[in-house]
C-alpha cells in the first residue's frame, strides 16, 4: 500500500518567543521541519501534506531548499490535531497508509517511522510511544491488563492515576487511511480543551476491534517535542553528539565531542583529528589524516589527506588536496584551490586563488583572482591589487616565482616562471620569466648628519 506522510506546523510555538515561526528555528544547520521531512522522504512516501496556520508563507518560502513536492493543507484556526489531520485527508486515497509526523519532533528516526509504517499496513493502527523521565503534561498511554493499549488519555483529561503512568504519546502514528478517515469523522471536541483530539482515535479502533500496535522507542530523545528554546538547545546537542558518535565508531577522534557543532554534512577518512570549538557548515569532506585545529571553521569544502588546518582558521568554499598547511589564522574563502603541499600561514587571505602544488605565502598576505605556479614562493606582506573599484582583474604568477616581501602586485599582471621581485616593490607591468623586476625608490644615504636630536646636544 502506498504511503502519504502528514506533518502537524499549524501551531503557534507561543513558548518560542520569536517572530520565525517555531519549525523553522533550526537545529545542527537545518529548520526542524525540513528534517522531518527528510526523514519521512527516506521512506519513499506518494506525497507528503503540510497542515499549515501560523506563519505559512515563510514556511512555504524556506521549502524551495527541500527536495520532493508537498501539498500545503492550510489550517486557518488550530481547532486540535485530529481538526489537523482531518483535513489533510481529504487530500488522501483511501487504499493508502497514512502516517501522521509533527514538525517540531525533529530527532525520530527512519527506523522507527518505518516500523511503524509497516504495523498499519498490515491494517492496524501503530502508535509510537516512550517511557518518559518526567512525562509533564503528555498524552497518557493506557493499558489493559494484558498490556494492550487500550486508549490515550491527555493530561487535562486525565484522572491522578492516570497520570501516574510515564508511558506518553509521541503523537506520531500510522494507520489505513479509510479507518482513519472514519474515526476522525466521529471525534468530537468534548475535553477539558474544546479541541479535536487525533488521540481518541485509539479508544475508537479498541472499539471497533482493530488492532493498536505500540511502538516504544528505546530512548526517549528521539520523541521529544520542541516547545521552547531550552528544548531546541537540547535537541541541537543530541543532534550533534549522534553526529560526532557516528564519526568516532568510523575513526575518527574529536578533542571533546561537546565542543564540535556539525551544521551540515561531514564525512571523514580515518585518523582525523578534530580539536575543540571547531565548526563545520553545509557539504565537507575531509581526507584521511586531516587535523582541524581549535577555533576553526569549515564550510562547503573538499579538504585532501593529511591536511593540517591550524587553529583560528577560516576556509569556505575551498579545494584542498593532500597534505597542505592552512593557517593558523588563515582565511581561505570561495574559489580557492591548492594543490597538493600548499602551505598558507598566518593572516594570509585567498579568494579565487589557484595555488600550484607546493606554493607558499606563509604570512600576511591577501591573494584574490590569482593563479599561482608550482612551487611560488610569496613573500609576506604581498598583496595582488585585484580590484580597480569597478573591475576584478587577474595575478597570474609562473611557477617557482619569488615574490619578495611587501610587494604591491597591480593587476592584470603576469609574472613568469622563476621571477623574482625585490621586496617593496610595486608592479604594474609584466615580469619576463628569469628576470628580476625592482619597482620601488633607490636608497639614499647621507653621511655624518645630524639628526635634531644631536644637533641639540651638540649645542648643550
Ligand atoms: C499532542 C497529543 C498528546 C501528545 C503530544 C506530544 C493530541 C490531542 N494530543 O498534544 O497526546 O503527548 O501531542 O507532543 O493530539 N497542531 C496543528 N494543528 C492543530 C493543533 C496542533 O497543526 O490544530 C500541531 C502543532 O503545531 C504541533 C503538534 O500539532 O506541532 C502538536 O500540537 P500540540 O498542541 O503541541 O500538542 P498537544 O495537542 O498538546
Ligand atoms: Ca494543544
Amino acid at each position: 500500500m502506498t504511503l502519504h506522510v502528514i506533518v502537524l506546523a499549524a501551531g503557534k510555538g507561543s513558548r518560542m518567543k520569536s517572530n520565525i515561526p517555531k519549525v523553522l528555528h533550526q537545529v545542527a544547520g537545518k529548520p526542524m521541519l525540513h528534517r522531518v521531512i527528510e526523514t519521512a522522504s527516506s521512506l519513499a512516501p506518494q506525497q507528503t501534506h503540510l497542515v499549515l496556520g501560523h506563519g505559512i508563507n515563510q514556511i512555504e518560502a524556506s521549502l524551495g531548499v527541500v527536495e520532493g513536492s508537498f501539498n500545503t493543507v492550510t489550517q486557518a484556526e488550530q481547532l486540535g490535531t485530529g481538526h489537523a489531520v482531518k483535513l489533510a485527508l481529504s487530500h488522501v486515497p483511501d487504499d493508502t497508509v497514512s502516517l501522521v509526523l509533527y514538525g517540531d519532533v525533529p530527532l525520530i528516526t527512519q527506523g522507527t517511522l518505518a516500523e511503524c509504517v509497516a504495523a498499519a499496513q498490515s491494517g492496524r493502527l501503530s502508535i509510537v510511544t516512550a517511557n518518559f523521565s518526567d512525562p509533564a503534561q503528555l498524552g497518557r498511554i493506557a493499558r489493559d491488563a494484558q498490556g494492550r493499549i487500550n486508549a490515550i488519555v491527555e493530561y487535562k483529561d486525565a484522572s491522578a492515576e492516570e497520570r501516574r503512568i510515564t508511558e506518553i504519546n509521541s503523537g506520531i502514528l500510522a494507520a489505513p487511511t479509510h479507518l482513519l478517515r472514519t474515526w476522525l469523522s466521529r471525534v468530537t471536541p468534548n475535553n477539558q480543551q474544546g479541541e479535536y483530539y487525533l488521540t481518541d482515535v485509539v479508544g475508537m479502533a479498541v472499539a471497533d476491534g482493530i488492532d493498536v500496535h505500540g511502538i516504544v522507542v528505546s530512548n526517549e530523545n528521539e520523541v521529544m517535542g520542541v516547545n521552547d528554546r531550552v528544548q531546541l538547545a537540547q535537541a541541537e546537542r543530541l543532534i550533534q553528539h549522534q553526529q560526532t558518535d557516528l564519526l568516532m565508531r568510523h575513526g575518527v577522534s574529536f578533542a571533546d565531542p561537546s565542543r564540535v557543532d556539525i551544521r551540515g554534512t561531514l564525512t571523514c577518512g580515518i585518523d582525523c583529528f578534530i580539536d575543540v570549538n571547531t565548526v563545520f557548515i553545509g557539504d565537507v569532506s575531509l581526507g584521511n589524516g586531516v587535523i582541524v585545529g581549535p577555533s576553526s571553521v569549515v564550510q562547503d569544502s573538499a579538504i585532501g589527506h593529511g591536511v593540517h588546518i591550524k587553529a583560528h582558521t577560516v576556509v569556505e568554499g575551498a579545494v584542498v588536496a593532500e597534505d597542505c598547511q592552512l593557517g593558523p589564522f588563515a582565511r581561505i574563502r570561495p574559489g580557492s584551490n591548492f594543490a597538493a603541499g600548499v602551505k598558507v600561514g598566518n593572516f594570509v587571505e585567498t579568494k579565487k586563488a589557484s595555488l600550484g602544488q607546493g606554493a607558499k605565502a606563509s604570512h600576511l598576505s591577501y591573494l584574490g583572482d590569482a593563479i599561482i605556479g608550482d612551487g611560488a614562493n610569496i613573500g609576506a606582506g604581498t598583496v595582488t591589487c585585484n580590484y580597480d573599484g569597478v573591475d576584478k582583474h587577474q595575478t597570474t604568477i609562473g611557477k617557482d616565482a619569488f615574490i619578495g616581501t611587501n610587494s604591491t602586485l597591480v593587476a592584470p599582471l603576469e609574472i613568469g616562471d622563476d621571477a623574482f621581485v625585490a621586496a617593496g616593490s610595486t608592479v604594474t607591468s609584466t615580469v619576463e620569466p628569469e628576470s628580476l623586476a625592482v619597482g620601488r625608490a633607490r636608497q639614499r644615504t647621507i653621511s655624518k648628519w645630524l639628526s635634531p636630536l644631536r644637533r641639540k646636544k651638540n649645542r648643550d
